[in-house]
């Protein structure tokens, strides 16, 4: 029997240092306008000083525990979509249940990119419908200003650091709030977008070098081209697996990566524009934490309403790409 997932909460955490359009142009050559007209990017959040991927997913995440009002002890397992952490190990899993004291807990990091807050609500599901945890702490946090190539004008200028959160515990009314989950993975065009991290052969097999192109490269082209091919049957399966159709979702909300391309996944795969949500506008591309963000932030504002069936879709290095339907109460 599988065992039904309630989804327990959505908070999110940015720092406090915003970069607008302007400010960009004083380091690449630039403008608000191109950035704008392009991407549909206003601004972003950086991190500076001592925060990185586990403080603002600690923000993240005491935010949500205050509000739902949950015991760290009583969490069975965290995971954490993180592509960009301070470093690979420990885990930035590993760091906030030590922080938030989930003793009870186990803690891994997982690494799909901008696709990793969905991959990671599918693991957390299965987890639960298999019975081996009954709560689970789901999160995305990446600060990856930390490892972009800042005089690169046409990368630097896309992405935003933040964290989000979620809870996916035992459903004890019966109602599943996953619906239907798909993950792609398409390692041919791995090199689309890649981040190198240093490391070097022992000084005896090899003479040490000076280590190079240590920060995010990306073909901005391909990306596009890739998502407009690929996102629209991510989305069909999606549906396929719900038996549902695009006139039962009540809300769109695709991976804020440039407002272009969510228009034009839009139209193609014909929802209503009044359906679909996003707020890249103030956080550029936030990686894994983009979709958890829109969620949180649109629930405050109103703008999403619940009860409602909402329709989540991802991409990102890989090229991982995933799509959700889930009920948001
Ligand atoms: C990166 C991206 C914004 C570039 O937009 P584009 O319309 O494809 O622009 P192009 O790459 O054709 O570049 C057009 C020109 O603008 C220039 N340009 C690039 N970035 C610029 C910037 N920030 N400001 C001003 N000019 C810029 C290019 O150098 C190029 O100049 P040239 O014609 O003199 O060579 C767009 O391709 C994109 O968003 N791709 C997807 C990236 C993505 O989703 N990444 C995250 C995946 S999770």
């Amino acid at each position: 029997m599988k065992i039904p997932v309630k989804i327990r909460g959505m908070e999110f955490s940015v720092p406090n240092l915003t970069l607008t359009n302007d400010d960009m142009a004083k380091i690449v050559e630039t403008s608000d306008e191109w950035i704008r007209q392009r991407t549909g990017i206003a601004e972003r959040h950086v991190v500076s000083g001592e925060e990185d991927a586990v403080t603002l997913g600690i923000s993240a995440v005491n935010k949500l525990l205050e509000k739902e009002n949950i015991d760290a002890k009583t969490i069975d397992m965290i995971i954490s979509a993180t592509s960009a952490p301070q470093r690979p190990y420990p885990s930035v899993a590993c760091e906030i249940q030590s922080a938030i004291g989930a003793d009870n807990a186990s803690a891994f990091d997982l690494v799909a990119a901008c696709s990793g807050f969905l991959y990671a609500m599918q693991m957390a599901r299965a987890n639960i419908a298999s019975g081996f945890a009954k709560r689970i702490l789901v999160l995305a946090a990446d600060a990856t200003s930390k490892f972009l190539d800042w005089t690169d004008r046409s990368s630097c200028v896309l992405f935003g650091d933040g964290a989000a959160a979620t809870i996916l515990e035992v459903s004890e009314d019966g109602e599943d709030d996953i619906i239907a989950m798909h993950l792609d993975a398409d390692g041919k065009n791995k090199e689309f977008i890649s981040l190198n991290i240093p490391n070097q052969n022992c000084p005896l097999a090899e003479p040490h070098q000076n280590p190079e192109n240590l920060h995010i490269i990306m073909a901005g082209k391909d990306v596009y081209k890739f998502v407009m091919q690929k996102i629209p049957a991510v989305i069909e399966k999606t549906l396929e697996k719900a038996n549902m159709t695009i006139d039962d979702i009540d809300y769109f909300i695709p991976h804020q990566a440039n407002l272009r391309m969510i228009e034009a996944l839009t139209t193609r795969i014909k929802i209503a524009p009044e359906k679909v949500l996003h707020n890249i506008e103030h956080y550029g591309n936030m990686s894994a934490t983009s979709i958890p963000c829109v969620i949180s932030e649109k629930i405050k504002s109103g703008e999403l309403k619940t009860p409602s069936t909402v329709l989540l879709s991802a991409f990102g290095a890989g090229m991982t790409s995933a799509g959700a339907i889930i009920r948001l109460r």
